[in-house]
């Protein structure tokens, strides 16, 4: 019995790790500050399939290369057709999401998780399409700007 019950905690662990991936991401532009990794939940294989209208979680593990900024506002944006469309985020300003602490300290790893909207006012499309997120520090200086391959259906 002990057995079977470590094969559902087993099993639940796996499903859970299958739910949030860790995500290939290409770098578009960081200038004060590097990624160390992407993950999206949920997203089970790449590139990751959202529907219309979902919310999914990003989390952009980083370290800045300023020191002491106070300020860190996120912004993402998909690129459809060649129109750079804005998604709406649950909480732009990292400092108040989780995973993050401000003032963000030269080379300390922050993590934080946004929430982003996938627009429900935009056609299907079935080939896959950037997704960047882009993080600006104090004096509207770039930290980073991290790009994913998604799919919206
Ligand atoms: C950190 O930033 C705050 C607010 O911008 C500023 O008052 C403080 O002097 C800075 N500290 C250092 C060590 O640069
Ligand atoms: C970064 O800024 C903090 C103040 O927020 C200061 O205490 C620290 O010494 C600074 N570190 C570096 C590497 O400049």
């Amino acid at each position: 019995m002990g057995s079977s019950v470590l094969a559902v905690v087993v099993a639940v662990g796996l499903f859970a790790l299958a739910q949030a991936k860790q995500i290939s991401f290409t770098d578009c532009g960081s200038q004060n500050g590097v990624i160390v990794a992407v993950d999206i939940t949920p997203c089970s294989s790449e590139p990751c399939a959202f529907k219309r209208g979902q919310t999914v979680a990003v989390e952009v593990d980083f370290m800045s290369t300023l020191n002491n900024s106070s300020t860190a506002i996120l912004t993402a944006f998909a690129t459809i057709f060649g129109d750079k469309v804005p998604l709406n985020l649950a909480q732009p300003d990292a400092c108040k999401l989780p995973g993050t602490t401000c003032p963000l300290l030269k080379s300390t790893l922050e993590k934080p998780v946004e929430q982003v909207v996938v627009p429900s006012n935009i056609p299907p499309i079935f080939i896959p399409i950037p997704l960047q997120v882009i993080l600006t520090g104090d004096s509207n200086q770039n930290i980073f700007c991290g790009q994913v391959q998604v799919k919206i259906s």
